[in-house]
């Protein structure tokens, strides 16, 4: 344990002893697993987690195996001290701070799957990352034991996944997502926005009008799919962004619409502005529109 204001427990063993105490004492435990870098929008998360629970317990670990090799693992913004001073204001009572030798041995050979899922959109682009997320929450899930968990709507189908992983794997968490964060000006809270430079900040804008074009048409009565993806990807194209995918998807099985959209459809975006890749998304008829 750290003498640091909120207490520190770097293995699964002591992350799990704290959390069995609570429930023992009739609490519920709510867990925000992070990578740290912390900012406003995981402050969120953390509150959410105090309303839904009486022990708050952060994960903050960089998951390698999440990261693709031509990825920012090792640029990854890291400062734990940091993260513990934005934490001790927040009411947390446990962060669950690992390392990675903990977290992987070195002949570890076991990883955790959902397919299905997995596979469009940021799969796509990033082979391999969700194995590394699921792979890295079920052992997070299992240091913490049953729980609420929060995950942000930034990574919406993240949230899918380890939804799906709890279900078929039939572990008792309660997995919640919560609302995106974004800055005045719409854009989604991330770690990532700290590597943009102050032309590529304005310029990532394009992502937030470019979902507010497609909820506007929306809401206007447009159902074809490929009319929302082309209101949504003009911002993004003027602001000379590299356009991963910007894809209206069936918001539960986030598979391809080809009929009229229904009264509910996932539009997510992923492109890049300079080097830094950004992902945003909202759900039509379910989200006001980014802009409000
Ligand atoms: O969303 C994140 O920050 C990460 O993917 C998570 C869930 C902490 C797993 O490393």
């Amino acid at each position: 344990m750290s003498d640091a204001s909120v207490p520190v427990a770097t293995t699964p063993d002591a992350t799990r002893a704290l959390c069995d105490a609570a429930r023992a004492r009739g609490q519920r435990v709510g867990f925000v697993p992070t990578m740290g870098a912390l900012h406003a929008g995981h402050l969120a998360l953390v509150e959410d987690a105090k309303r839904r629970s009486g022990f708050v317990v952060v994960s903050i670990f960089v998951n390698k195996t999440q990261f693709g090799p031509t990825e920012d693992f090792d640029r990854y913004p890291r400062d734990l001290d940091g993260d513990l001073r934005t934490l001790a204001p927040a009411g947390v009572d446990l962060v669950f701070a690992p390392d990675g030798a903990t977290m992987y041995a070195d002949d570890d050979e076991t990883r955790v799957l959902v397919r299905g899922l997995s596979e469009p959109l940021e799969g796509l682009h990033r082979p391999g990352h969700f194995e590394g997320v699921t792979t890295v929450v079920a052992k997070l899930f299992h240091s913490v034991g049953p729980c609420v968990a929060i995950f942000g709507r930034k990574d919406y189908q993240q949230l899918l996944v380890v939804r799906r992983m709890v279900r078929d794997l039939l572990w008792p968490i309660d997995v919640v997502g919560y609302a995106t964060m974004r800055e005045r000006d719409g854009l989604a809270m991330s770690s990532r926005n700290a590597y943009l430079s102050p032309d590529e900040r304005v310029r990532a804008l394009a992502i937030v009008r470019g979902l507010d074009a497609a909820s506007r048409v929306f809401a206007a009565g447009e159902r074809s799919a490929p009319a929302i993806e082309r209101a949504a990807r003009e911002p993004l194209e003027r602001a000379s962004a590299s356009i991963d995918y910007v894809a209206a998807r069936d918001a539960d099985s986030l598979a391809p619409i080809t009929t009229p959209l229904g009264a509910r459809a996932l539009l997510a975006v992923a492109c890049r502005i300079g080097s830094t890749r950004l992902i945003d998304n909202t759900v039509l008829g379910e989200e006001p529109p980014p802009l409000g």
